[in-house]
Order: C-alpha cells, then structure tokens, then sequence
C-alpha cells in the first residue's frame, strides 16, 4: 500500500506492507534514520517521534496509521543552522555518551518543555521514564532538562 504524510513538514508518499512499523518506514523507506530501533516493544523509547504533536513510540504505531497525519522526528527538531535547544543542552551537560538513546531522550524531552517549560523534578523523571539509557545513569540526562529549561 501506499500512504501519505507529512515528516518534519515535507508532504511524503511512502509504499509499505501492512505490517509495517511507522520506525521501519522513517528508517528504511524515508531514510531517517535518527529515530533508533532497539526493542521493538515500547519499552526503550529509542524511536520516539511526536505524531500530530504527541509523543509516541514509533514501533508501536503501524506505518498505515500515520497515512494523513504529521510526524516530526530528531531529524525534524534542529534548524538548518543551529541544533535545537534540547540537543545543545545534551551537548554542553554531557549527557551523551553512546548515543544510542539519545534522538528518543531529545524528542521526549523537547515535548516536555513544549508542555511544561519550567518541569519539576518529578515531572522531568515521569516524563523520561518511558526512556531507557544503558550509559549515563542519568545523573547528565536530568542536568540537560534543567539546563534546557533554564535556557527557555
Ligand atoms: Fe548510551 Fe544512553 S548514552 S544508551
């Protein structure tokens, strides 16, 4: 089938197969790959994109279901220039280390300051909780929301 949708504001056609995951076509059709697979599952959040401006786990969704909707990826956050505020504040606190869960950390929490600017400390955990980094302990991970947020 094929499907059409906007990613990061570019109207797109994609062909796929039923089964298909809205992270298998960003990744292998659209060639996006800043989105990562890594369970499959839901559960690591590696693949999160914001899907009509709410954060989901793109292997969750089928890639037929984004047909007429607005998908913005990690691709989708940083100006031609200049890196969105959320990646230099990952950058400057040394929140980095693999990388490997960092595109899905961004999306998440540049969706939390679009909701909240100011996040409590509960609030920033909460809304990381659905996003697994093997590397950093996290400590650098919350220090780049409060400085992000400080930054707003
Ligand atoms: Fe390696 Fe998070 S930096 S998994």
């Amino acid at each position: 089938m094929r499907i059409s949708l906007t990613v990061n504001g570019e109207p797109l056609e994609a062909d796929l197969w039923g089964g298909e995951s809205l992270l298998m076509v960003l990744r292998d059709t659209l060639e996006l790959p800043g989105s990562k697979n890594a369970c499959e599952q839901g559960e690591c959040g590696s693949c999160s994109v914001l899907l009509d401006g709410a954060l989901v786990c793109s292997c969750l969704v089928l890639g037929a279901q984004a047909e007429g909707h607005e998908v913005v990826t990690i691709e989708g956050l940083a100006g031609d220039e200049d890196l969105h505020p959320v990646q230099q504040a990952f950058v400057d606190a040394g929140a980095v280390q693999c990388g490997f869960c960092t595109p899905g950390l961004v999306v998440a929490v540049a969706d939390l300051l679009e909701r909240s600017p100011h996040p409590g400390e509960d609030e920033i955990r909460e809304a990381l909780s659905g996003n697994l980094c093997r590397c950093t302990g996290y400590a650098k991970i919350f220090d780049a929301v409060r400085l992000a947020a400080e930054r707003a």
